[in-house]
């Protein structure tokens, strides 16, 4: 069975873990735990402090994704195509061939429901493997992030841009900052699975920045949970090493040639 008929199998049998990734040793412990490794344009904010996610390039998702490939043996890897890369069908095509090409990805995400529904269709025309994000889409955000399916109107796209990418063939939806009830509803009228994000326990799966659930990167969106405060480890080990080359306890004899 492929890796994503794999992950489609699970909707309805078991939850599919999904984190993100920017480089090789990550990737690599990652890895061992999750379905998805998303190389997930978050990298952004996450290493480059960019105020948007709209500032990061192809080529930055490019080499990202090269590093992450090294580390990835058992999940299925899905890159984010960044802002402006699919606003036309053949630009898609275009630079998402190329993303295939150059990090061996099994498939890309887009962002978005009918305004790029012919950039989707395009792509899986030309047998390129879709992962779909709806609800908050943070490269079409100006101001503040906000939650999605409040009023009549959001959850009628909502629902409506779903059911119109599983017809047009994604295997999976991210529903980003989705209000419960429609991420419910969603996830049971759907074939396809859907991954949430701070879009509650009703979805099919979870994904989350890596960065984040590890205290890496500090961040206060509700709907991180922090598993652990790594920074604490880091600061060990850090620590013990400017001590031992202040006192010349390092290198001693077994580390030097
Ligand atoms: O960019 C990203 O990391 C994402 C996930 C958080 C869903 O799109």
């Amino acid at each position: 069975m492929s890796k994503i008929k794999k992950i489609i199998s699970k909707k309805n049998k078991s939850k599919i873990v999904c984190l993100t990734a920017y480089s090789k040793n990550i990737a690599e412990e990652v890895d061992k735990y999750v379905d998805i490794i998303l190389v997930g344009d978050s990298l952004g904010s996450v290493l480059y402090n960019y105020s948007t996610t709209r500032k990061v390039t192809l080529t930055e998702m490019i080499n990202h994704s090269k590093s992450v490939r090294l580390g990835v043996k058992n999940s299925l890897m899905v890159v984010d195509m960044p802002y402006k890369t699919y606003d036309t069908t053949t630009k898609a095509l275009k630079n998402a061939k190329k993303v295939l090409k150059e990090t061996k990805c099994d498939a890309v995400k887009l962002e978005g429901g009918r305004k790029i529904i012919k950039q989707i269709k395009f792509l899986i025309k030309n047998k390129i493997p879709v992962m779909g994000h709806l609800g908050l889409l943070p490269q079409s955000v100006k101001g503040k992030f906000k939650s999605k399916g409040k009023n009549d109107k959001e959850i009628k796209q909502l629902i409506n841009d779903a059911h119109l990418l599983e017809k047009n063939g994604v295997f999976a939806i991210v529903l980003e900052c989705v209000k419960t009830p429609i991420a419910k509803k969603i996830t049971q009228n759907l074939n396809i699975p859907t991954i949430g994000i701070g879009s509650s326990v009703h979805c099919d799966g979870q994904v989350l920045v890596t960065d984040d659930l590890l205290g890496l990167n500090q961040t206060k969106i509700k709907f991180v949970k922090r598993f652990l405060n790594i920074k604490k480890y880091i600061n060990l080990g850090l620590k013990k090493y400017a001590s031992e080359v202040r006192s010349k306890k390092y290198p001693s004899k077994k580390h030097s040639y």
